[in-house]
């Protein structure tokens, strides 16, 4: 059986991924820090596959331990580097640290493993192409200039793997540029994890509908979309996991060599006010909402072609918007119960 190393596996789609590779035949090994996750996923994972995968608490910026890594898991077909840190704002405030700790757990990785055949998926987001010029956008629209540390930690990420591939490494790589990612697996065992006050629309809504915030604000109804809300391509996490899986299959085959990159959505947008009914309609609960001003930042909307993906990667979503919110309102109440 293959082994897949997942930086960064008990995280929200770190953990989905170790699912559905289980689920397709791989042996995940998972490499995290616990900075932004917790210990005790591993112990729901293993009520989902039936074993307790292999597990080492290390922070990729090590460098020695990094080393040490290798030499213990000598034999890795593939990595999915999952591993950074993903918070907007905090990256505005605190760049370096967001330098520090996205690049150098990147280069660590790779320098360890570039002596052998792997097959290397890189996290990125559809932040890199900001607010796009036509819609919905796909893979050859224009990166356009990084809106924060963070973007900027993708947008280069990616040129880094570009430009290692092209000096004829022995990596194959291709980077998932995914949508916005929400939902939960269908036990409920797993799912997002927010520390503090949730920064995305779906956990505060599960957190506002079980009484945890008082109440969710729109951020904006004046943007030049038919309800005034921003619009979004949300995709469930399950999808996106296995997005990982049909990634690391292309890179299987000898037809595919170098890099390349697919956008990971669902190919059609929603907007906040619709998601929130969504919410509304599937779960019978009534969210606590008002509209408030417009978040800085905020791109107006975005969806992605997922054409490419279909055609090459063989992989397109099948859950809906309203499986998605179902999902995340079932994980919320199992946490809400059974606090890790
Ligand atoms: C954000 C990041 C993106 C990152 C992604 C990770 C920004 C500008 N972008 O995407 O780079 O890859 O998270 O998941 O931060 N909203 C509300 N009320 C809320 C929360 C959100 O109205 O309380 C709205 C936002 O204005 C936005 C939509 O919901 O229109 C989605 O927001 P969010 O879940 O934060 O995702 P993004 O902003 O798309």
């Amino acid at each position: 059986m293959a082994r897949i190393l997942v930086t960064g596996g008990l995280g929200f789609i770190g953990s989905h991924t170790v699912v559905e590779l289980v689920n397709a035949g791989y042996e995940p090994v998972i490499v995290d820090d616990l900075s932004n996750s917790n210990i005790k996923i591993l112990d729901q994972l293993a009520r989902i596959i039936g074993y307790k995968p292999d597990f080492y608490q290390l922070d990729l910026c090590d460098e020695p331990g990094v080393k040490k890594l290798a030499e213990s898991e000598p034999d890795i077909a593939g990595i999915i580097h999952f591993a950074a840190f993903k918070a907007v704002g905090e990256s505005v405030h605190f760049p370096l640290k967001y330098y520090r700790n996205n690049f150098y757990s990147l280069l660590n990785v790779l320098n360890v493993y570039h002596e052998q055949p792997v097959n290397f998926v890189f996290s990125s987001s559809c932040t890199v192409y900001g607010q796009p010029d036509h819609l919905p956008v796909t893979e050859e629209a224009p990166v356009k200039t990084a809106e924060s540390p963070y973007g900027n930690t993708k947008q280069v990420a990616e040129e880094i793997l570009k430009d290692m591939v092209a000096a004829g490494s022995n990596y194959k790589v291709i980077s998932l540029r995914y949508f916005n990612p929400v939902g939960a697996h269908s036990s409920a065992l797993i799912g997002e994890l927010p520390i503090g006050v949730p920064q995305n629309l779906v956990p505060f809504i599960t957190q506002t509908a079980i009484g945890k915030r008082e109440k969710i604000t729109v951020f904006g109804n004046d943007y030049n979309t038919p309800d005034g809300s921003c619009i979004r391509d949300y995709i469930h996490v399950v999808d996106l996991a296995k997005a990982h899986v049909a990634a690391l299959k292309l890179m299987e085959t000898a037809n595919f060599t170098g890099y390349d990159v697919f956008n990971i959505g669902t190919g059609k947008g929603s907007s906040v006010l619709e998601v929130i009914y969504a919410f509304e309609q599937t779960t019978g609960v009534k969210l606590n909402y008002k509209i408030g001003p417009r978040r800085g930042g905020d791109i107006e909307q975005i969806w992605g072609d997922v054409n490419k993906s279909k055609n090459i990667l063989k992989w397109q979503t099948e859950l809906d918007l309203d499986t998605m919110m179902l999902s995340a309102w079932e994980w919320e109440n199992y946490i809400s119960q059974n606090p890790l």
